[in-house]
C-alpha cells in the first residue's frame, strides 16, 4: 500500500504542461472498436483509466500500438464483441460504453456490471438501456447488461430524461453504425450533453466517416455510416485537470501558467475564480492561462451543474478553497447530490462546515487555517481535493489510496514537484507513517 505525503505551506510558482482529457480519451479509445482501419490518437493522457481501457479493449482482440507514451494506434479490425473481462469492467464506469460499441457492431451486447467513482448512492444506467431499447434492441440486467438487437439497430428520436454524459455518448456510438442514405431518418438525441468531450467524440466520429451535427447543444443529429474508415486525431486538453491546477494556485498563492488549455471550456471555473478575488490572464492565442494568487480570497456561491454550468468534477476541489475563504460561502452539487464523501476527510483537516444527511447543499464557515492530518482520497476528484488542501495546509499530510487520484491526473507529483510542492509517494508503514493512519488502516 503507498500513500501521498505532503508538508503544506509552500507557494506554487512555474509553467506546466496540461495533458490530454480523461473523460474525451475513454469514449474516443471505445469508438476505435467500431473501426476495422487504424486510428491513430494523439495527446492521450497516460493515466490509470486510459490503461485500464486499453486493456479491456486489448483483451477483446483490438491491437494497439504505442508510438509515443501519448500517441497510439488502434486498430478495431479484430474485436470481438461479447467478451470483455468482467474484473475489468468493474473498474471504470467508460466499459458502459461497450454496450453501445457491441450493439452497433453485432447487435448483441453482453457486458459486467461498469464501476467508476461511488458518489454515494446507485449510478444508474437507465437512460442508456432505454435509448438502445427505443433503437430496436430489448434490455435486460443480469449480473451487469445483455442485449439483442434481432434486426439490427434502426435510427430513433431519444429524449434523455436528463442531459447525459453517458448516455449521449454511448447513443453516439450506438448509432454510428447505422447506414444513413439520403431521405432516411436520422438518430436525433434530445436534450443531450453539451460537455466539450462530447464534442469531440462527435469530431473524431466525423473524421471517421459518420456525420454527426448539433454535438456542443442540446440536440444532436447522427447519420451513421456502414464502415467507419482510419484518421489521426488529437483529443482535447483535460479542462479538470487545468481547473484542478488553478484550484491549487489560487489556494497556496503563487503564480503559474497552464500551457495547452481551451479557456473557453474552462468559462464558469475562470469566472469563479475572478469572483473570489484570484487574478486569472486568459492569453487565448498562445493557449495560456495564468493564474495569480495571494492564497486570500472571497466567498461565493457555487452551483454544480452539467455544462456550461459550473463542473461537478471541479466542486470538491473548490470546496476546498472555500475552507478558507474570508465568510461563509455554499456549494450545491446538481448533478452527483451526494458527491460529499471529501467533507468527512477535510473535517480531520479541520474544516468547518454545515452539510445535512442527504442534503445537496453544504455551507462552508470559511477563514479556517487546515492542519496536516492522515485523510483517503474516496474517489478521483475529492482525492485531487485533499491534495490541495494538504498544500495549503500547516503541516504534513498522509493521503491514502493515491491510486483513485491517479486515475485521472498525468504525472500529479512531477507537475506538482516542478512549481516547487513538497510532495512523494510513499510506502506505508516504511517510515513516518501518520499515528492516526495506522488507526485507519
Ligand atoms: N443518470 C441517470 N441515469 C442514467 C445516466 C445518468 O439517472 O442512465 C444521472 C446520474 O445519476 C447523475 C446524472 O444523470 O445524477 C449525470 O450522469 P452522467 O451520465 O452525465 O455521468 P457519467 O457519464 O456517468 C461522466 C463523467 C464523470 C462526470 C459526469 C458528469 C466519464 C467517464 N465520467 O459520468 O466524471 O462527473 O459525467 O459530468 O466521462 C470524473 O471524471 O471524476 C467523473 C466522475
Amino acid at each position: 500500500m503507498e500513500k501521498l505525503h505532503i508538508t503544506g505551506g509552500r507557494h506554487l510558482n512555474g509553467t506546466i504542461q496540461i495533458s490530454g482529457m480523461k473523460n474525451a480519451a475513454l469514449p474516443i479509445l471505445f469508438a476505435c472498436a467500431l473501426n476495422d482501419e487504424t486510428c491513430v490518437l494523439q495527446n492521450v493522457p497516460p493515466v490509470q483509466d486510459v490503461k485500464t481501457t486499453l486493456d479491456i479493449l486489448t483483451a477483446m482482440g483490438v491491437s494497439v500500438n504505442y508510438r509515443t507514451p501519448t500517441t497510439l494506434e488502434i486498430n478495431g479490425a479484430g474485436f470481438r464483441p461479447g467478451s470483455s473481462p468482467d474484473e475489468l469492467v468493474r473498474i471504470i464506469r467508460a466499459s458502459s460504453y461497450l454496450m453501445g460499441v457491441e450493439l452497433a457492431r453485432c447487435g448483441r451486447t453482453r457486458i459486467g456490471q461498469p464501476g467508476g467513482c461511488d458518489f454515494g448512492g446507485s449510478r444508474p444506467l437507465d437512460y442508456h438501456t432505454r435509448a438502445f431499447e427505443y433503437m430496436g434492441a430489448e434490455m435486460t440486467t443480469r449480473d451487469g447488461f445483455v442485449g439483442v438487437a434481432h434486426d439490427g439497430l434502426h435510427p430513433a428520436k431519444i429524449m434523455l430524461d436528463g442531459a447525459s454524459v453517458g448516455a449521449t455518448i454511448n447513443i453516439m456510438l450506438a448509432a454510428s453504425l447505422i447506414p444513413h442514405a439520403e431521405g432516411d431518418p436520422e438518430t436525433v438525441i434530445v436534450n443531450a450533453a453539451r460537455e466539450p468531450h462530447v464534442v469531440d467524440l462527435a469530431l473524431f466520429l466525423n473524421k471517421c466517416g459518420t456525420n454527426i451535427r448539433g454535438a456542443g447543444t442540446s440536440e444532436i443529429h447522427i447519420c451513421g455510416t456502414r464502415a467507419l474508415h482510419g484518421c489521426t486525431y488529437t483529443i482535447i486538453p483535460d479542462m479538470i485537470e487545468a481547473g484542478t491546477y488553478m484550484a491549487a494556485v489560487a489556494g497556496t498563492g503563487g503564480c503559474v501558467t497552464l500551457k495547452g488549455v481551451i479557456s473557453k471550456h474552462l468559462d464558469s471555473v475562470m469566472l469563479k475564480l475572478t469572483e473570489m478575488g484570484v487574478s486569472v490572464e486568459d492569453d487565448v492565442e498562445r493557449g495560456t492561462v495564468t493564474i495569480r494568487s495571494d492564497g486570500v480570497f472571497k466567498p461565493v456561491q457555487i452551483q454544480a451543474d452539467v455544462y456550461p454550468g459550473f463542473p461537478t468534477d471541479m466542486h470538491p476541489q473548490f470546496a476546498v478553497l472555500l475552507t478558507a475563504a474570508e465568510g461563509v460561502s455554499k456549494v450545491t452539487e446538481k448533478v452527483w447530490p451526494r458527491r460529499f464523501a471529501y467533507l468527512d476527510e477535510l473535517s480531520k483537516m479541520g474544516a468547518r462546515f454545515v452539510h445535512g444527511d442527504l442534503s445537496p447543499d453544504v455551507t462552508f464557515l470559511g477563514s479556517q487555517k487546515l492542519s496536516g492530518a492522515a485523510v483517503r482520497a474516496t474517489d478521483l476528484r475529492a482525492g485531487a481535493a485533499l491534495v490541495i488542501a494538504a498544500l495549503m495546509a500547516d503541516g504534513e499530510t498522509d493521503i491514502f489510496c493515491p491510486e483513485n487520484i491517479e486515475r485521472g491526473y498525468d504525472d500529479l507529483i512531477g507537475k506538482l514537484r516542478s512549481l516547487g510542492a513538497d510532495i512523494t509517494r510513499q510506502e506505508v508503514f516504511s517510515h513516518g507513517t501518520h499515528p492516526a493512519a495506522v488507526a485507519m488502516w
